[in-house]
């Protein structure tokens, strides 16, 4: 695996691929590196000739100080999971590669900075923005791969990519669940003992929804799903939401021909997490 820290080095070697005519799929991450991630390296792999994923801690898109102070940083272990994933190109730029002194560049971005995530974290999808918009500029891949898991945050991508005509595909990969459900994600492993198994509420509370969409609307099912999470110990809630797959607007009633998306955030062990079900 080729290591890059700086544009100019990386856009250079990018630049020769080009000219052999390879496909590039690229992985944007944040590291700490987890089975969901990697599942997104193979998946790339299945779609073009050269992996190019990154490991940047974004600042912008984190609104909370302690967050982004807290985010696990295990590089050495990253480096060698990528190796081990078949990755070929990681780009692992300071920040001060990544931003000017003075940069406060905004995107309009619709009801998509305003609902959900948005409403939760001000400004954190206009970070996501900033970094995605940098990383394809440079990276200029083919097609790029993010998972279900931040469902909002791929809504996002797809209007960034939509508004400045980027030519690149995106695509969406499942989320990977440990045996017993739980949604992995970086943040897991802040979580204790007590709150792993407390964490498994979210994923019991889209379950319960799933399981009971075809008998019931989806506000009689949200409350009962808040309910649920309100009485599971350890679980502060901050939204359940039942939403057009597409547009993420709230859903009053199923319908065929539309997709929908049963989405939880919710603070467990003072570990804020976040997961989501397609639900036909
Ligand atoms: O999903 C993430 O890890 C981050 O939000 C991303 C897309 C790498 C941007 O920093």
């Amino acid at each position: 695996m080729k290591r890059f820290n700086t544009r100019k080095t990386l856009r250079h070697h990018l630049q020769q691929v080009r000219k052999d005519r390879l496909r590039v799929a690229f992985v944007p991450t944040m590291g700490a590196l987890h089975q969901g991630h990697i599942t997104l390296i193979h998946h790339a792999r299945t779609l073009a000739d050269v992996v190019v994923c990154s490991i940047f801690v974004n600042p912008t898109q984190f609104n909370d100080p302690e967050d982004l102070k807290k985010y696990p940083r295990p590089i050495d272990t990253d480096i060698r999971l990528l190796q081990e994933a078949g990755c070929h190109v990681l780009f692992q730029p300071e920040v001060s590669e990544m931003y000017g002194p003075d940069e406060h560049w905004h995107m309009d971005l619709g009801r998509l900075d305003e609902i959900l995530e948005a409403s939760h974290r001000p400004g954190h999808f206009q970070g996501v923005t900033q970094v995605v918009k940098k990383l394809f500029d440079i990276v200029q891949p083919d097609i790029a791969c993010f998972g279900q898991k931040d469902f909002q945050q791929f809504k996002v991508v797809e209007r960034l990519v939509a508004q400045f005509q980027l030519p690149v595909k995106l695509a969406m990969v499942p989320t990977v669940r440990e045996p017993d459900g739980l949604a992995m994600s970086s943040r897991n492993v802040r979580l204790s003992a007590t709150g792993r198994q407390q964490a498994l509420a979210l994923y019991r509370a889209l379950l319960w929804i799933k399981t009971d969409m075809t008998a019931k609307a989806p506000s009689t099912l949200r409350e009962e799903a808040i309910r649920f999470l309100e009485s599971s110990p350890g679980v502060q809630v901050e939204y359940v939401a039942l939403c057009d797959a597409q547009t993420l607007e709230t859903i009053d009633e199923f319908t065929e021909t539309r997709s929908s998306v049963a989405l939880v955030a919710a603070w467990v062990d003072g570990v804020r997490l976040i997961d989501n079900m397609l639900l036909n």
